[in-house]
C-alpha cells in the first residue's frame, strides 16, 4: 500500500472538454477563484517542467530521475487539460485574455533569470499548489460544492497528482543547488506575486460577472461564505506555509497520505 501511495502515476484525465458554464460550483465566487487559478496553470506548469529539465542531467539518483519523469508527464497533462478548460469557460464577456498576455511576458522575464532562481520559483509555487491541493481534498464542501462529475474529474485529478509529485522540484533543487537563502527569498517574492495576481484575476472575473455574483442576494450570501472559507483556508495553511522557511523543511513532512488514499478512490478510472 505504501509503495502505491508513494508512486507518481501519470494518468489520463477523464475530464471531457465540453461546454463549461462560468458557474460550475454552487458559489459563483468559488468558480471565479478556481478559474483564475486555472488560467495560470498552462503557462506556469510548462515553466515548472522546463526549470527541472534545465538541470536534470545533474541528477544521479535513479529514483529521483524516475520521479522527474512522472512529474514531467503529470504536469504536461495538467497544462493541456487546463488549456482546454480555459478555452471552454471563456467567452467574449468573461475572460482573462489581458492577464494571459501579462503572464506570457512574466514567463519571458522569469526565463532570463539564473537556473537556480528559476527552479527556486518552481519549488515555491509547487509548495503552494500542494498546500492548496491538500486543502481542496480535505474540505471539498468548501472548495468543490456543486461540482459536476466532469469538473471533479479535472480538479480532483489535478489535486491528487500535485500531492503525488510535491517533493520532486524540491529534491532536484536540494541536490543541485541546496541554497537556503535563495529558497527563502524566492518564496517571499512568489508569495506576493501569487496571492496578488490571484486576487486581481478573481476580482476581474467577479466584475465581468457582477450581475450574477454581486447583484443576486442569494449569491451574495453564498459568496460571503466562500470569502470566509477562503480566508479560513489561508489561516489553516499558514503553519504549512511557514514550515517552508525552516532550514530542515521537506515537503513530505506535511502528511497528506490519508487524504491521497481517499481521493484516489474517488477518481473515475
Ligand atoms: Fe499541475
Ligand atoms: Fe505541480
Amino acid at each position: 500500500m505504501l509503495n502505491d501511495v508513494n508512486t507518481i502515476t501519470v494518468r489520463q484525465t477523464q475530464f471531457k472538454p465540453e461546454k463549461i458554464k462560468a458557474h460550475y460550483t454552487e458559489s459563483t465566487l468559488m468558480s471565479h477563484f478556481l478559474t483564475a487559478l486555472s488560467m495560470s496553470f498552462p503557462q506556469g506548469e510548462r515553466f515548472f517542467v522546463e526549470t527541472v529539465r534545465n538541470v536534470r542531467n545533474q541528477i544521479h539518483d535513479e529514483q529521483l530521475q524516475k520521479d522527474i519523469s512522472g512529474f514531467i508527464g503529470q504536469e504536461a497533462h495538467h497544462a493541456r487539460a487546463h488549456e482546454q478548460f480555459n478555452q471552454l469557460v471563456q467567452s467574449n464577456d468573461y475572460h482573462l485574455k489581458n492577464f494571459e498576455k501579462a503572464y506570457e511576458q512574466e514567463m519571458i522575464r522569469l526565463r532570463t533569470l539564473s537556473q537556480r532562481r528559476q527552479l527556486a520559483a518552481t519549488v515555491a509555487l509547487e509548495h503552494f499548489t500542494a498546500m492548496m491541493a491538500g486543502y481542496m481534498l480535505e474540505y471539498p464542501n468548501i472548495m468543490f460544492k456543486g461540482l459536476s462529475e466532469n469538473m471533479k474529474n479535472l480538479w480532483l485529478w489535478h489535486a491528487v497528482e500535485e500531492i503525488e509529485h510535491k517533493h520532486v522540484a524540491f529534491d532536484v533543487y536540494q541536490q543541485v543547488f541546496a541554497n537556503l537563502a535563495q529558497r527563502r527569498r524566492s518564496m517571499r517574492t512568489i508569495t506576493v506575486g501569487f496571492i496578488s495576481s490571484t486576487i486581481v484575476m478573481t476580482s476581474h472575473l467577479v466584475w465581468q460577472d457582477r450581475k450574477n455574483t454581486l447583484y443576486s442576494p442569494k449569491q451574495v450570501l453564498k459568496n460571503t461564505q466562500t470569502l470566509l472559507g477562503l480566508t479560513q483556508m489561508m489561516w489553516r495553511l499558514l503553519p504549512d506555509y511557514l514550515a517552508f522557511y525552516k532550514a530542515s523543511f521537506h515537503p513530505s513532512e506535511i502528511d497528506q497520505q490519508d487524504l491521497l488514499i481517499k481521493a484516489k478512490a474517488l477518481l473515475v478510472r
